[in-house]
């Protein structure tokens, strides 16, 4: 193994500069390889300077910071990619041009960092012959084959500093406070910073709810003599019979993207409960910012476990946290099925056992 690549897809995560360190370490000093850096995801094979090389004093001193230095793309599909033809708006392939570029580059491997979908295109290009091997990042935590992706956490405390400060002025002004929280149809973080929080109500995409419940609950809590509740919302949360709520419209190239539903809770108890409510949408907070310690610590062991898996020639496999051992576990696998709040889980029945409403009794 002498050449080796590394891009960073899709939505940013805290921890994505930690693994970049990790892989340039691990490949410079581990395997005495040079390692290029991809700018803006798949993007940089296409653009001119899109490619650049990586040595340790690339990486020093970023292992703190949120972001990536490569630059990431959420839009940067090869299979599909929007271009201006003639005036017009065309979705052409890429890929081949891809593969040829990767190819001059005569890399041993590409280690791509990036959620499902950045994953996917790996996958489809390491069918089409490109030796990839995948690290998993995403703070929404929604990838099946590994117990954790990195920025999940980091995004996890944000929302929960979140509820914590929402509770004190929420208390003060006898008020219904709706935080709402990204995550897309998954429900981890609204879930567990509703727990670590203390919120009232979670409303998570996995358990539609019904508007009428949250009122009961909040009756409830006003007939025992508190006057303010907290309402943990993921953005994918949808009324039972209704489909989410969406701030913009996707296309062929752009997944649309999800917004508004807490307002939509919060007019619904302003009309029809009467309670005083504001809403406050947590948005990209959840995704800039330095990465905590767990997120360091298990993006840095990605990365240096990724380089690892392409030194035994683990292509078309990601690393994975299975427990507590940094593993790894086909692509294929990985992205079959997508992860999701268990709603017969633990954390859900610790919350009910506690009296938090999912608006759905
Ligand atoms: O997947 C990460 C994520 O932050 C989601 O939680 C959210 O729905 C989406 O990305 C937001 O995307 P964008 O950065 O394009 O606004």
């Amino acid at each position: 193994m002498k050449h080796l690549a590394i891009l960073t897809g899709g939505g940013d995560a805290p921890g994505l500069n930690a693994v970049i360190r990790a892989v340039v370490k691990t490949a410079i000093q581990e395997y005495g390889c040079e390692i290029l850096g991809v700018r803006n995801g798949f993007d940089g094979f296409l653009d001119p300077g899109g490619i650049f090389q990586l040595d340790l004093e690339a990486v020093r001193g970023i292992l703190p910071r949120g972001g990536t230095i490569l630059g990431t793309a959420n839009r940067g599909n090869p299979f599909a990619r929007k271009v201006i033809r003639n005036g017009q708006v065309v979705i052409e392939d890429y890929s081949q041009q891809i593969i040829d570029n990767i190819k001059s580059l005569e890399l041993d491997a590409l280690i791509v960092v990036g959620g499902d979908g950045t994953l996917r295109i790996a996958r489809d290009l390491w069918h089409l012959g490109v030796p990839v091997v995948g690290v998993p990042k995403t703070i929404d935590n929604d990838i099946n084959g590994t117990d954790y992706t990195f920025g999940y956490d980091t995004a996890l405390n944000a929302a929960m500093d979140a509820i914590d400060r929402l509770h004190t002025t929420a208390e003060a002004h006898h008020r219904v406070m709706i935080l709402e929280l990204m995550g897309r149809d998954a429900g981890f973080i609204a879930l567990n910073a509703g727990l670590a929080g203390g919120a009232d109500v979670i409303l998570i995409p996995e358990i539609p709810f019904r508007f009428e419940a949250i009122v009961r609950k909040i009756r409830r809590r006003v007939a025992r003599g508190t006057y303010f509740s907290i309402l943990s919302v993921a953005e994918g949360a949808r009324p039972q019979g209704q489909e989410q709520v969406y701030a913009i419209e996707g296309d062929a190239v752009y997944t649309p993207r999800l917004g508004g539903i807490g307002n939509e809770v919060a007019r619904y108890l302003t009309e029809q409960g009467g309670f005083e409510t504001r809403v406050t949408v947590l948005g990209h907070l959840q995704r800039g910012g330095s990465p905590t310690a767990f997120d360091r610590a298990l993006a840095t062991r990605f990365g240096a476990a990724a380089v690892r898996l392409a030194k035994q020639g683990g292509f078309g496999r990601m690393v994975a946290l299975h427990g507590t051992r940094v593993e790894d576990i086909s692509l294929e696998e990985a992205l079959a099925t997508p992860r999701r709040v268990d709603v017969n889980g633990d954390a859900v029945l610790t919350a009910r056992a506690l009296g938090i409403s999912f608006g759905d009794d």
